[in-house]
């Protein structure tokens, strides 16, 4: 069994899975509620409620007792992976185990590794979230290579911006996608940015909204807001979807909490598409990643730091 931990973001997550990648327990006490009324996550805030639920979190997910203990250690908000990082190297060291740095993005891609859906490398991977962007080449289990990124903002963060300035609530890609279903698609014609090579951009549709939305009385608004949504949603989709083309790859998978978009789901029939309950911040993901990441062994890792940067 490895138990995994996630604190990067707004997300408090444990989870436990076996050797061989079943799920045997999988909590997420997520902060969305509380960082609503910010319209963004408040670092300080997610690290103080990171502290509260960490413990509860833990004692939920610890059904079995483990014999590694996997935890994001970068990138995210240095405060909040902090809380993590101290929480696996206090049980790890009590219970004498092996601790598992883990990488958040690994993980990302990781969740694809769990049971039952078990991909196996190689396949050209899309990880879509809320702070990143980027194609990967992923040739086996404990890594990738990073084919582009995106230039500016991550798709994730393009939705969330643009469900704030449609007047939507936090966090915005679930709210656009559940609006954009009663918009049409081809209502306005938003840009889609065609950088060189494999990288994205976000930031010049995400301008276009707002001058869009600048031009509308309140009332106007209000009756195209799906139109908005929808339009809006099929830019960042076909953006994502063109970039996944134009790398080729005879398989392709898609990963982070972008994952979950139903439009970009239905575009990619033939993708390997992680688990809904899986695309957004779990720990689940997190030990999937340390089975194929390097164990620091008890008492080594008391020094470990956690990194903001990947
Ligand atoms: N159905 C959806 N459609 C589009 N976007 C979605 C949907 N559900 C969630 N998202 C977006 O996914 C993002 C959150 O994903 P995730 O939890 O993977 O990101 P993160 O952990 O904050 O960032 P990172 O993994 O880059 O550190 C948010 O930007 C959210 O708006
Ligand atoms: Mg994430």
């Amino acid at each position: 069994m490895i138990l995994g931990i996630e604190t990067s973001c707004d997300e408090t997550a444990a989870a436990l899975i076996t050797h061989d990648g079943e799920i045997v327990s999988n909590v997420v006490a997520s902060q969305a509620d509380l960082h609503a009324k910010y319209g963004g996550v408040v670092p300080e805030v997610a690290s103080r409620r990171h502290l509260d639920l960490m413990v509860p979190v833990l004692e939920e997910a610890l059904v079995a007792e483990p014999e590694a203990i996997a935890v994001t250690s970068r990138p995210g908000l240095i405060g909040a992976l902090l809380v993590g990082v101290s929480a696996a190297k206090a049980l790890a060291w009590a219970r004498r185990l092996p601790l598992i740095p883990v990488n958040h993005l690994h993980g990302h891609v990781a969740s694809l590794y769990l049971r039952p859906l078990d991909l196996q490398p190689p396949f050209t991977c899309l990880l879509a979230s809320g702070g990143h962007t980027m194609l990967l080449d992923v040739r086996d289990r404990s890594g990738y290579t990073v084919l582009g990124t995106t230039l500016d903002d991550a798709a994730g963060e393009a939705f969330d911006k643009g469900a704030r300035l449609l007047g939507l609530g936090y966090p915005g890609g679930r709210e656009i996608d559940a609006l954009a279903r009663q918009g049409d698609p081809s209502a306005y014609d938003f840009p889609i940015a065609r950088v060189p090579g494999l990288d994205f951009s976000f930031s010049g549709l995400k301008t276009a909204l707002l001058y869009t939305v600048r031009e509308l009385s309140a009332s106007e608004l209000e009756a195209r807001r799906a139109d908005l949504a929808a339009s809006y949603q099929r830019a960042i989709v076909r953006a994502l979807v063109e970039r996944l083309e134009t790398a080729g790859g005879d398989r392709i998978a898609v990963v982070g909490g972008v994952a979950a978009n139903s439009e970009l789901r239905a575009a990619l029939p033939e993708a390997a598409l992680a688990p809904l309950d899986l695309c957004t911040d779990n720990a689940a993901m997190i030990a999937s990643a340390g089975r194929y990441a390097d164990p620091v062994p008890y008492p080594d890792y008391l020094s470990l730091d956690a990194r903001a940067t990947a």
